[in-house]
């Protein structure tokens, strides 16, 4: 993985615009960290009812940003933001609590009263049964999930209990959120309990499986596919059908001639980094909804080199391999833009009166002067020479103070997410975490003098062990290639690295056959982007985090002298 290189062989005044924009950059990068402390020791009572528009205020101020990749940030929505216009307001934010136990407890208690069953508990003399359908199981269940997982996960909805293997089992499914993560979107977790009897005939759990161990509670995937046809399976895989992210179509004619768009062609922006992709990208969002339009997307990116292990740009990556469309289609009004150019040219063809059109070539024409266009179409070509052809130019100066970028409406892409969660939910979310910053950075003595040797083996057995209790887990996020590099923390940790879940993305995997889907049967890469991801977000969700930046060494993020 690369920094934004600066091979010597490129043209003086190319060096000196780099120069100037990696200042410029330094500042932007320097607010955004303190931020991001604030954001991550600012804990809100309730993240769905914070609003934020000081954030976005914040985005928006740090003009003429450009970019640089730095491998180790990877920020979308719902880190830094805190309030989601889409959380829906049927689901109860504060789950399953006590008082909803207690609740439910005294229905079934009055129930079982009127029924004269009380005490009927089938199996109280035979402690190595268990009836999973009675309700009390389920109450248990509840109570002790409660009582282990309070402080990470927030508890949404139950499934009735099914038999295990053994009949003093029981498997149990239910949906939950993350505390760490500010949106509303839902995961899944099925486990295996054992059961056995307290004073009274009252359940109790004697032991509980971990992570996704309760098989005969995940939900069946639909067995009927398209054709028709059923088939019986062994082992239906756990698939989140939860996930809506088909490309939506305006429909009819009439719908396509009502809206107004605005479209941006490519720009320079293509192939750059993710950072630089996502500022422009949120820039011309924020200027659809500035002007009230619906903004036409390219689902397909080009990805940076530095994240490919080839180290080549490639093109063809689906935006939703790496956020959610899901959750954008629901923030904003969007259309695809194949979609969009394909019913388009249908009007024109068939209507004697085109689709009226405005284009504008240069960014200097700013949304303000647009406001009152009432063309259907508002086209900005990006077509001057670099950097006058990236598109967040658009929203620099005056436009700043007008155009928010939506941030609220990228999140990262739920399939990445579901690895997350898969990753800390098998460490039970009681590990903590240290990130090692190496690669290119540690080769750099320059602009990095002591990363090399703070980050060593040796050096970081020394430190971690001043910061992490011995033998817990330790999750390492890194972007050190070696994977040897971390053996000797195992003598003192039970040390976690991304690619001991390899499976997770392997050609088994959900992830494997979802992203396939999405790239017409072809096989999707878990590329360098992706990594970086998952491995920011298990950091995040450690209990003990080491930063490389604060904890391991006193070099500055971005070189010598900026912090
Ligand atoms: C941003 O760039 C514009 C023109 O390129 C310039 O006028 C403005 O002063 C710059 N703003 C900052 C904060 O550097
Ligand atoms: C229980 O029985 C009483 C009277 O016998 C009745 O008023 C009450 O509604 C019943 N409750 C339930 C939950 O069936
Ligand atoms: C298990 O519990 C359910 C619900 O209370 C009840 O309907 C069922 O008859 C019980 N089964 C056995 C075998 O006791
Ligand atoms: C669950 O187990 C009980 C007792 O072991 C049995 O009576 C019942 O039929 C089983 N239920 C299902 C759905 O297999
Ligand atoms: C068992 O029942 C007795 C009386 O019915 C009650 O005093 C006691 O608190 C109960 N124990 C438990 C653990 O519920
Ligand atoms: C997915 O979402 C689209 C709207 O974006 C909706 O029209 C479609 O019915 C949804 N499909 C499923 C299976 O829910
Ligand atoms: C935005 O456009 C929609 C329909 O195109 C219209 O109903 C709505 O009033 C507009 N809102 C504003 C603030 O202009
Ligand atoms: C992947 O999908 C194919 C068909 O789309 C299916 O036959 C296969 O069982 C799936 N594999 C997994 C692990 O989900
Ligand atoms: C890392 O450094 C920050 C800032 O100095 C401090 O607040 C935090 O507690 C440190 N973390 C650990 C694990 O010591």
């Amino acid at each position: 993985m690369k920094e934004a290189a600066t091979p010597s062989t490129e043209p003086i005044g190319q060096n000196l615009i780099k120069l100037i924009s990696n200042l410029c950059f330094s500042v932007f990068v320097f607010t955004v960290l303190i931020f991001t402390v604030i954001a991550i020791t600012y804990q809100p009572p309730d993240p769905w009812l914070e609003s934020a528009p000081a954030l976005t205020k914040f985005f928006t101020q740090s003009e003429n940003a450009t970019f640089q990749i730095d491998n180790s940030i990877f920020k979308t929505g719902e880190d830094i933001q805190t309030v989601s216009i889409s959380a829906p307001a049927a689901l109860p934010s504060t789950g399953i609590t006590e008082e909803v136990i207690e609740k439910s407890e005294a229905k079934i208690e009055i129930e079982n009263e009127n029924a004269s069953t009380t005490l009927q508990s089938s199996g109280c003399e035979d402690s190595n049964l268990v009836n999973c359908s009675d309700p009390m199981v389920l109450i248990a269940v509840e109570r002790f999930n409660l009582k282990r997982f309070k402080t990470n996960i927030v508890f949404l909805d139950y499934q009735t209990p099914v038999n295990g293997s053994n009949p003093d089992e029981c498997d149990v499914s239910w949906r939950f959120r993350n505390k760490k993560e500010k949106s509303w979107r839902k995961y899944r977790d099925f486990r295996r309990f054992k059961f056995g009897y307290g004073d009274n005939c009252t359940y109790e759990i004697v032991h509980a499986n971990g992570w996704h161990s309760g098989l005969n509670a995940r939900r069946p995937r639909a067995a009927t596919r398209p054709g028709g046809r059923t088939r019986p399976r062994v082992a239906p895989p756990v698939r989140d059908d939860e996930i809506n992210d088909t490309i939506p179509t305006l429909g009819s004619d009439l719908n396509f001639r009502k809206g107004k768009y605005l479209y941006y062609s490519r720009g320079g922006d293509y192939c750059k980094g993710m950072n630089q992709y996502m500022w422009s990208f949120l820039c011309g969002l924020g200027e659809a909804m500035y002007l009230n339009r619906t903004f036409v997307m390219d689902l397909s990116l080009c990805l940076s080199g530095s994240y490919n292990p080839s180290g080549k740009d490639e093109e063809g990556k689906d935006f939703r391999y790496y956020f959610d469309f899901e959750h954008l289609k629901e923030a904003a009004s969007i259309v695809e833009e194949s979609e969009f150019l394909r019913d388009w040219k249908k009007w024109d063809r068939s209507h004697k009166r085109k689709i009226p059109v405005r284009k504008i070539v240069t960014h200097k024409t700013t949304p303000m002067q647009l406001k009152k266009d009432k063309s259907s179409i508002i086209w900005r070509q990006f077509d001057s020479p670099e950097p006058e052809n990236y598109w967040y130019r658009v929203c620099e100066g005056e436009a700043s103070k007008h155009v928010q970028r939506p941030w609220h409406a990228i999140w990262k892409s739920k399939r990445l997410m579901n690895i997350v969660s898969d990753i800390s939910g098998r460490m039970d979310w009681d590990f903590d975490a240290v990130h090692v910053v190496r690669g290119e950075k540690a080769v750099n003595k320059e602009r990095w003098p002591h990363l090399d040797s703070d980050t060593s083996p040796d050096a970081l057995v020394e430190k971690v062990q001043k910061m992490v209790h011995p033998w817990r887990n330790l999750y390492v996020a890194t972007n050190e290639p070696f994977y040897n590099y971390f053996d000797k923390l195992r003598s003192h940790f039970k040390v976690h690295l991304l690619d001991d879940y390899k499976e997770m993305w392997g050609e088994t995997s959900d992830w494997f056959n979802e992203t396939r889907e999405l790239n017409g049967g072809r096989a999707v890469e878990f590329d360098g982007y992706m990594r970086v991801a998952v491995d920011t977000e298990v950091f995040y969700r450690g209990k003990t985090r080491v930063e490389t930046f604060y904890n391991l060494t006193s070099d500055c993020k971005d070189g010598i002298n900026t912090c």
